[in-house]
């Protein structure tokens, strides 16, 4: 019989998801497996809701944002919503998600997810499941990776929006903040902000002084430059603060939803800094769209690397970027804990070496 796998896209969207399952399903076809797909994550697993896919369904969809397969940022079966007596409780349907892959003589699942994901892949595992992750998403905050896919063409537009600001400021002698994503880490901010010629980098995990961040922008306007442009990580805090909380959403697997810190940082420099400030929040654009040459290959290698993985016999590993080599490393070490911008991280080390400013 034909070996059948699974793969499903979880979590938030990002560039680079449908590259990486056309190169399953190229990879898989080419290897004489069939491929299954299951819709809106973990919730088609729980509700039936599957797709074969073969050549003909992958076609085009290379550069194509988003995912052809539809996903989910709420629908954890191990606590699943499910009405009962008209009333909304959450129950555990991991066992439905096992009968109803194995009723379709799926073997091996491929998880196409970040942190949130690939926990609910690691417990399917506990429970009997094969499990291959991939590793998704923007804010690149996934352990045993180097990347993880769709992060540079986040980064790509964050520094491409920054690029605009820059007239604005220039011409204008304002301050321009520009909020960018990451949730409770600060890599887009840092790469992007290096990239797109920031003065103040504000990242979760250097939490600022208002008056530092004044100081720069004052600093910058006694050598004659009357504007700056500041690039704040939605994580960002002051030091006797707390992130900015836009709202929580209940059900989902991370119930915080951040935002606002840029509309805070702004109205804690009025009067200490003498110049006008604007402040834009660049939100979901960064998620969209077409993947960059650099995701779309990594995207690629990602994909058929976890063909290769489900070929060798392979369980609980996620593929991961270790230098210019895609490796397998354990589900448990990617998902283990969050990875956030160590002090000392070269990038960090380049950003202090060319005077960029991170608040402290
Ligand atoms: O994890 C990706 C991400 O875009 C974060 O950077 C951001 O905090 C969060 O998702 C936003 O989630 P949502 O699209 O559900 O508002």
């Amino acid at each position: 019989m034909t070996k059948r796998i699974g793969v499903l896209t979880g979590g938030g969207d990002c560039p680079g998801l449908n590259a990486v399952i056309r190169a399953v399903v190229k990879s898989a076809t080419f290897k004489g497996i069939e491929v299954i797909g299951i819709r809106d994550g973990f919730k088609g697993a729980v509700e039936q809701d599957f797709v074969k896919l073969g050549l003909q369904q992958v076609s085009g969809i290379l550069h194509r944002g988003g995912t052809i397969l539809g996903t989910s940022n709420r629908d954890n079966p191990f606590a699943y919503w499910v009405e009962e007596k008209g009333r909304k409780i959450q129950k555990d349907c991991s066992d439905r998600v096992l009968a109803n892959l194995a009723q379709q003589g799926i073997e091996d699942l491929i998880v196409i997810g970040g942190d949130g994901s690939l926990n609910i892949a690691l417990e399917l595992m506990q429970k009997g499941l094969r499990v291959i992750g991939v590793p998704k998403t923007i804010d690149n905050d996934l352990m045993a990776t180097d990347f993880t896919f769709g992060f540079q063409s986040a980064v790509d537009t964050a520094q491409d929006a920054l690029d605009k600001l820059h007239t604005t400021a220039e011409s204008h002698h304002r301050v321009m903040i520009l909020e960018v994503m990451g949730r409770y880490a600060g890599w887009i901010a840092l790469y992007a902000g290096l990239a797109g010629g920031a003065d103040v980098i504000l990242i979760p995990e250097i939490p600022y002084s208002i008056e530092k961040v004044a100081e720069a922008v004052n600093l910058r306007k006694e050598k004659g430059k009357k504007f700056s442009i500041i690039v704040a990580a939605e994580g960002a805090r002051p030091i006797d603060g707390e992130m900015v909380v836009k709202t929580r959403l209940e059900g989902r697997t991370d119930p915080v939803v951040l935002g606002g810190v840029g509309a805070k940082v702004a109205e804690d420099l009025e009067g200490l800094i003498g110049l006008e400030t604007r402040v834009t929040v660049l939100g979901h654009i960064q998620r969209g769209g077409s993947p960059n040459a650099y995701d779309r290959v990594l995207a690629t290698r990602y994909g058929t690397a976890a063909i290769d993985a489900v070929i060798a016999g392979e369980t609980g590993k996620m593929v991961a970027l270790k230098g210019t080599e895609i490796v397998t490393v354990p589900l448990a070490e990617a998902v283990s804990h969050l990875k956030k911008i160590p002090l000392h991280h070269p990038v960090m080390l380049t950003a202090r070496a060319v005077g960029l400013r991170f608040g402290d």
